[in-house]
């Protein structure tokens, strides 16, 4: 008796020895394994350590770091007096958190805008061996809202001799006052080669404005467009400027990418774009219909990295986006921003995508495509070719498809793709040949009654897939789908809050012929946090 009590007393400290030292393992990585774990953090996708986030602002590259700023309220999860919070990466896909770069003064709050490396010191805040950064913003002045006026947005600039560790503010701030045009904001400023100048894209209400400047300092305005141009049904906001290549010629385009809210084609906030022309003091357009970068509802007020003259850094950096164009949006929409059911932070990003400019027919468009950096991420799986009866259906089952990318080839027009969790959520994707319309149906996809425009389906025309053989390809995070269809033609980017992680991904074929899909991959994404 004596001996089984002896035993029992030695197997007993045993057990709670080991489950000390379980314990013990837990809390010492504690720290690591919950950061960035709560229910809907974003896993590969930028997003603030805490409260709220809104538009990217100042993305520039310099010496080999892509530097990200972004619209910041740092005291609570909802918009607020807006800062520029401040984030690094040497690949676009590993950000470093920094401190906020700017914060509201006297002349008001810091809001949307962009950077530049002044490469040739125009501005004298730096020398020409150590360039200044300058960021060019909006100053949103409260007091001057609050009592009915419409002259309360300005434009400042702050500069940076320590690439970008810590900003000042210019003393002869604002650059650029305000005769009384109540939304006038969002500076994008370039270097334009062709005229040795800096050309700055601004938002007036309901046009854009273009002004130049010789140091960054003193501007002067040259024209405005799009007063009977495009889409209207709400402001304009964080207008940018650029030129491509149209693929695989030599023939350049301007683009001007335009957000607006509201009036997006699935509601809220969207980004409009216009191809045509800039002479170095105006841009002209013979495009007629309205057409929109993303066509879900959560891809909002994106701009693109500036680059530099094409050589100004040589080969130095292997990072160097040369002239490629990449663009980041804010992946959400002000009918629900302030809603969507997070509680330590709230808003994200995109995936970075590089934008593309194809001529289809007489028609230009552009694509926006994941960049290829994200690839590193992939841990590959199997490629498969599935064959889908008539009327058939497949279902694959993963562990996780809220950290996964699902890809495939194509020529069918008629298929539906769910995914489900055990919480019985379903989010539904639907391709119509007859209609020429995807769908994404996201009105069971989890929790969505935060707000009454939440759970919707948002419809996308495809009229110009091509015949042959498409990509469809699908990028999932903890609380979004990205879908790329044909390599970035069309593309819908949603914010989802499943109750669980979704694990089964169901093909069905709506045609009476077999359903090819070649190519077929799932991969899991490895997280960045
Ligand atoms: C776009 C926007 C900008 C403005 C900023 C304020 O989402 O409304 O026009 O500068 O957000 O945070």
């Amino acid at each position: 008796m004596g001996k089984i009590f002896l035993a029992c007393l030695i197997v007993l400290a045993s057990v709670c020895c080991k489950d000390k030292e379980k314990k013990g393992n837990e809390t010492a990585g504690e720290g690591k394994t919950q950061y960035y774990q709560e229910q809907y953090r974003p896993q590969y996708h930028f997003s603030p350590e805490e409260n709220w986030m809104n538009d990217p602002n100042g993305m520039v590259y310099h010496k080999g770091v892509y530097h990200f700023f972004y619209q910041y309220y740092p005291e609570d999860i909802v918009w607020g007096p807006m800062h520029w919070g401040h984030a690094t990466s040497k690949d676009l896909i590993r950000w470093q958190h920094k401190p906020i770069a700017l914060f509201p003064d006297a002349h008001g709050l810091i809001f949307s805008g962009s950077a530049v490396v002044d490469f040739a010191n125009t501005s004298g805040f730096g020398t020409t061996e150590n360039p200044p950064l300058v960021a060019i913003f909006t100053y949103h002045l409260m007091a001057g809202e609050k009592a009915g006026k419409t002259d309360f947005q300005t434009q400042g600039i702050a500069y940076s001799i320590d690439d970008g560790e810590t900003w000042t503010k210019y003393d002869g701030n604002p650059v650029i006052g305000n005769d009384g045009i109540k939304d006038f904001r969002d500076p994008k400023v370039f270097w334009d080669t062709a005229n040795y100048t800096w050309v700055m894209s601004l938002v007036a209400g309901d046009h854009l404005q273009i002004w130049n400047s010789n140091d960054l300092k003193s501007w002067s305005k040259l024209s405005e467009f799009g007063k009977d141009k495009g889409a209207h049904g709400g402001v304009w906001e964080c207008p940018d400027l650029f030129k491509l290549n149209v693929a695989g010629t030599d023939e350049e385009k301007w683009i001007l990418l335009i957000s607006i809210n509201p009036g997006a084609p699935n509601g809220g906030s969207g980004t409009q774009y216009f191809i045509g022309d800039f002479d170095g003091e105006k841009f002209t357009t013979e495009q007629k219909d309205i057409k929109w970068i993303d066509w879900g509802t959560d891809n909002y007020a994106g701009v693109t990295y500036n680059v530099l003259p094409e050589d100004y850094y040589g080969d130095k950096y292997d990072n160097d986006p040369k002239d490629e164009r990449i663009f980041i949006g804010w992946m959400s929409n002000w009918t629900y921003a302030r809603d969507t059911p997070t509680e330590k932070w709230r808003g994200a990003t995109t995936v970075p995508r590089k934008l593309s400019l194809v001529k289809n027919g007489n028609d230009y468009e552009l694509y926006n495509y994941p960049i290829e950096g994200l690839d590193k991420l992939l841990e590959k799986g199997d490629i498969k070719e599935l064959q889908i009866a008539p009327n058939g259906s497949e279902t694959i089952t993963n562990d996780n498809f809220n950290q996964a990318e699902i890809r495939f080839t194509s020529s069918a027009k008629d298929f539906r793709l769910i995914f489900r969790n055990e919480a019985k959520d379903s989010l539904v994707l639907l391709m119509d040949s007859e209609l020429g319309v995807f769908s994404l149906d996201r009105r069971h996809s989890g929790k969505t009654d935060f707000q009454q425009d939440f759970p919707s389906i948002q419809k996308m025309p495809v009229p110009e897939l091509p015949e042959g053989e498409f990509e469809v390809r699908m990028v999932l995070d903890r609380s979004s789908i990205e879908l790329f269809i044909n390599e970035g033609q069309y593309v819908m980017t949603a914010q989802i809050f499943p109750k669980e992680i979704y694990t089964t991904f169901q093909i069905e074929n709506d045609l009476d012929s077999d359903f090819l899909l070649k190519n077929f991959q799932v991969s899991k994404i490895r997280r960045t946090w």
